[in-house]
């Protein structure tokens, strides 16, 4: 099939976008996925809502369940890493271990990147109107309210989203890709 732009050579890898519910990851999934493969790259897009639409239908948000949501995804963005891709993954991902495991799968393939945005201005956002369900207490084990986020203890990269464009986020995560899949192995 003819291509629009010449394929560029890069590695295979994981972008794994963890944060609270509002951070911008999936925002910004989608717009580094739509600025890479129009530079030529290979890329796929995984997200946890999307995700728990049809692969991880069965499952709550109860902790062993997010493990479980967590393990699928992260096999799944191995596949596509073992496959010459880029997989950027959109997850809260609250729990260390949980991260900490798919890491293990393929350590030098794995990227941890924080979408650090406050839980304060997560809640300002609100942009499906869930914190302020949770807080009406009507939705359990809700992320930042009744259940925790641990941040990422050592992320490849903290991305910081507030007083700042998604457009400008995104240039320091295009940035990083390059270096991460790009550049030279040291
Ligand atoms: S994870 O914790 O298992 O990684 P995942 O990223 O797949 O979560 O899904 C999070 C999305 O599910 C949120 O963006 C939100 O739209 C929705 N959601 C529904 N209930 C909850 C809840 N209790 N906690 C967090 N997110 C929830």
């Amino acid at each position: 099939m003819e291509r629009d732009t010449e394929s560029v050579d890069h590695r295979g890898g994981i972008l794994w976008l963890t944060g609270l519910s509002g951070a911008g990851k999936s925002t910004l999934a989608t717009l580094l996925d739509r600025r890479l493969s129009a530079a030529g790259w290979r890329t796929a897009v995984l997200d946890g809502d999307e995700l728990r639409r049809n692969l991880c239908r069965d499952l709550s948000y109860s902790p062993a369940d997010r493990a479980e949501n967590i393990r699928r995804a992260g096999c799944v963005a191995h596949l596509f890493a073992g496959a010459r891709m880029v997989a950027i993954a959109a997850f809260i991902s609250p729990y260390q271990a949980d991260r900490d495991l798919i890491r293990a799968l393929n350590p030098a393939a794995f990227h941890e990147i924080h979408i650090a945005t406050a839980l304060a201005e997560c809640e300002r956002r609100d942009p499906k109107g869930l914190y302020r369900r949770a807080r009406d207490g009507l939705i359990a084990d809700f992320t930042g309210i009744s259940a925790p986020y641990e941040p990422p203890l050592r992320p490849e990269l903290r991305v910081e989203t507030e007083g700042r464009t998604p457009e400008s986020c995104v240039e320091e995560l295009a940035a990083y890709a390059e270096t991460a899949f790009r550049a030279p192995v040291k």
